[in-house]
């Protein structure tokens, strides 16, 4: 493509003022509409990013023939039909996690895609972190020889508010979906053994609700290679994002506290701050991963992490509220189906 991607934004809110920053900030990118069901975030966005429009119909994005690409950062109940839409008017898509909070409609999402063959990323922002993916570069060099064990931890700063957790499809498919996504990528395969145990310890009350807050879930792959993955919604201190990768040359320690690289040192003790949250902690992140969607759309290459990334990370989400709900281990498969790392 020569001239410049015209992309419309779909959703102006947490992670959509970001999106619409990173594109208006794009030389090759005129960010042409900015949509939200919200007039006053849409119209606000929109004169912030120097978007050529705003709507409260999102459909009218889609459809307008003058918008190549969609980047949809709506809430996540309203994806599966947005992407649907986006595949029958031959727009391309960028699309915040998850698809759908289920298999069927994810399914049916990504064969709209499929058939109509326009490019399609999810939103995996781990995999575009410098640290993540100068890990995954070296596992693949070889560097670490062979991958033993991954230890993957995620934790929020705080519990969303539970009108929040109502709808997020659970700790499974709302949070550990970005470490399902992020051991099946460093590792390169589908696990063939899962065991998830979780517990409602930041609040007891989840348990109304079928959630848990606290998980641990062990994986066993293809070849021996282990995993764990452990996430709670409440940290206390600040986002905690630490992932070790083990192998039989060597290990990686990813991951980091300080928001600011300032130690303070005093007879009191030795004082940081920390890194409050995923905005700040993967910034930069969040701006390559719609760097490389727009590069892939314009020369004509399949966006990645694509359709089978954000089904399969779903499947083992669905692996792992069986296995809690059985309390046994199962064997992911049954969920995965075709899906490939
Ligand atoms: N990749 C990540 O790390 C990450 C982090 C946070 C959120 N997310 C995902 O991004 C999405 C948005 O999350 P958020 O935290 O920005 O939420 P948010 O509530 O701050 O923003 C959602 C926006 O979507 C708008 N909206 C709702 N329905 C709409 C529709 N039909 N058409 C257009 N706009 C509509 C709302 O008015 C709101 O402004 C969710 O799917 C979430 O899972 C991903």
């Amino acid at each position: 493509m020569a001239g410049r991607l015209r992309v419309g934004l779909i959703g102006a809110g947490r992670i959509g003022k970001g999106h619409a920053r990173t594109l208006a900030a794009m030389p090759e990118v005129a960010l042409a509409a900015v949509a939200d069901v919200n007039a006053d975030a849409a119209r606000a966005l929109a004169a912030e990013a120097g978007a050529g429009r705003w709507t409260t119909e999102p459909g009218e994005v889609i459809a307008d023939p003058a918008v190549d690409a969609v980047v949809i950062a709506s809430s996540t109940d309203t994806h599966a039909a947005l992407i649907v839409a986006a595949a029958e008017a031959g727009t391309h898509v960028f699309c915040e996690k998850p698809v759908a909070l289920d298999l069927a409609t994810t399914d049916a999402a990504l064969a709209a895609v499929a058939t109509a063959g326009i490019g399609f990323q999810i939103g995996f922002q781990r995999r575009f972190d410098p640290a993540y993916a100068k890990a995954k570069a070296l596992i693949a060099s070889g560097a670490l020889g062979t991958v033993e064990t991954i230890r993957d931890a995620m934790r929020d700063p705080a519990p969303p508010p539970r009108s929040y957790v109502e709808t997020s499809g659970g700790l499974y498919r709302d949070m550990t979906i970005h470490n399902f996504d992020c051991v099946r990528w460093l590792i390169g395969a589908e696990p063939e053994l899962l065991f998830a145990v979780g517990s409602a310890l930041v609040d007891p009350s989840l348990a109304e609700l079928g959630d848990i807050d606290t998980s641990v879930v062990t994986m066993r792959f293809p070849g021996g290679a282990l995993a764990v993955i452990d996430n709670s919604r409440r940290s206390g201190f600040g986002y905690d994002v630490r992932t070790e990768v083990f192998g039989s040359a060597g290990a990686l320690l990813i991951g980091y506290r300080e928001a600011t690289p300032l130690l303070r040192l005093s007879a009191d003790g030795v004082r940081t701050d920390h890194v409050h949250f995923f905005l700040e902690r993967f910034a930069s992140a969040y701006a390559e991963e719609l760097r490389a969607f727009v590069a892939a759309v314009r020369e004509g290459r399949p966006p990645d992490p694509g359709a089978e990334a954000a089904r399969a990370a779903l499947a083992l989400a669905y692996a792992a509220e069986a296995s809690h709900a059985e309390g046994r281990p199962v064997d992911p498969g049954r969920w995965l189906e075709g899906a490939r790392v």
